[in-house]
């Protein structure tokens, strides 16, 4: 064990601060210690380099340390990096993803994923009436109790029962829905699911989602956590043409720092205080660090940007070869027999990967040909 390790164990509960950082489910002992990172590479605290196809679980669209983001992050810190009021730059950022997410016409920032899935939950059953709520096997909406029974991530990985409410039915079943839709509030759904490997919605799901909320009166949630900004600028909405009533973001649109949020039509939106009647509130919401970093990655994401994702992602599609490959944009995963063998062979050849199947490979901007013919020649080898 090294000594860091140690330490973490004695201070922090199994020695990391989010479950799915752990590296049991790859047969190994102790999670990567990460001193850097740049553009593709991660460099842990023995100087060893990675590439990295986690990119801190998605934010990271144009890599570590990324010049620009950094230099905004830095100007911003300067002149105070928390006010608790209102600030110009936070408005610039929600007039940014207003006019990238098509369904959303008023959007509220907060700090994390957990906390807009939560918010949107909250909000879904207050403009509804309705408790119930229908969700997805094997999805993952962040660690609020409602929506951690049969979740994807890190309680899928780690075999976890954890309370959870909501009618859970399997991803791309319609007739499920269909059975389960009657009284409910919403359903939430990843309209590409990320937190099962990834798995694309089949022809015709997100348009049956929609056409059974609008027949029941439910709200249909869009978690676009991962597929926001990634899938394409507007997300999974723009790029298979279904409007959810409301949308939860999180990751790119943050540009590495704490930022999520969640947005939608304006009279549901309407009914958040101090507009409305349900309460949402956070200290370092809209955080003037995270508000600099969002922008300046989002003002930066031109069409351009996503052919040449796009282009990655035929590259990265060789590794169809070698298994099941699912890919939807800069967002991947390869589904492997014998999984933590492969993560450890490809560890053991500089490339990290998620240590976890239920998890996806992210493509960015620096993820150059290098990189990815090199990720394919070791995951060859390995079949080999
Ligand atoms: C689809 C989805 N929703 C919500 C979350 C929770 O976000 P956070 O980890 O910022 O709380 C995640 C995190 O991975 C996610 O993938």
């Amino acid at each position: 064990m090294t000594d860091l390790y140690d330490r973490a164990l004695k201070v922090i509960p199994g020695g990391v601060n989010s479950p799915v950082r752990a590296m049991k489910a790859v047969g190994l002992e102790e999670p990567l210690f990460v001193a850097r990172g740049e553009g593709a590479y991660l460099e842990d605290v023995e100087g060893r380099r990675f590439v990295d196809w986690v990119l801190s679980w998605g934010p990271l669209i144009f890599g570590h340390a990324d010049p620009e983001t950094v230099d905004v992050v830095v100007a911003a810190a300067r002149e105070g990096t928390t006010f608790g009021t209102a600030t110009e730059r936070e408005v610039e950022l929600a007039e940014e993803i207003v006019a990238a997410v098509p369904s959303v016409e008023l959007v509220r920032l907060v700090s994390s994923g957990t906390e807009a899935a939560m918010t949107a939950l909250r909000l879904a059953r207050a403009a509804t009436g309705r408790e119930p709520f229908v969700r997805f096997r094997g999805n993952y909406h962040g660690h609020a109790d409602p929506f951690l029974s049969e979740a994807g991530s890190g309680v899928r990985t780690l075999g976890l029962e954890a309370g959870g409410e909501g009618r859970v039915v399997d991803y791309n079943d319609l007739d499920a829905v269909e059975r389960e839709v009657d009284g409910a509030a919403c359903v939430f759904v990843e309209p590409v699911a990320g937190n099962m490997g990834v798995v694309p919605p089949a022809d015709g799901f997100l348009e049956g989602l929609r056409r059974l909320c609008d027949a029941s009166g439910a709200l249909l949630v869009f978690d676009e956590v991962i597929t926001g900004f990634r899938v394409a600028r507007g997300g999974a909405q723009e790029r298979y043409g279904v409007l959810p009533d409301l949308t939860v973001l999180g990751k790119i649109v943050g540009g590495g720092l704490p930022l999520a949020a969640f947005g939608g039509r304006g009279e549901l939106m309407e009914r958040l205080a101090p507009a409305g009647d349900v309460y949402q509130a956070g200290t370092l919401s809209g955080n003037p660090l995270a508000t600099a970093a969002g922008l300046s990655v989002l003002r930066r994401l031109t069409p351009r940007v996503y052919e040449a994702l796009e282009a990655k992602g035929r590259r990265l599609d060789a590794l169809a070869d070698y298994g099941r490959f699912e890919r939807v944009g800069a967002m991947a995963t390869l589904f492997a027999d014998d999984y933590p063998a492969l993560f450890r062979h490809l560890l053991g050849r500089g490339i990290y990967l998620a240590p976890s199947q239920n998890e996806a490979m992210f493509l960015s901007t620096v993820h150059g040909d290098d990189e990815i013919d090199r990720t394919v020649e070791a995951v060859a080898e390995f079949s080999a």
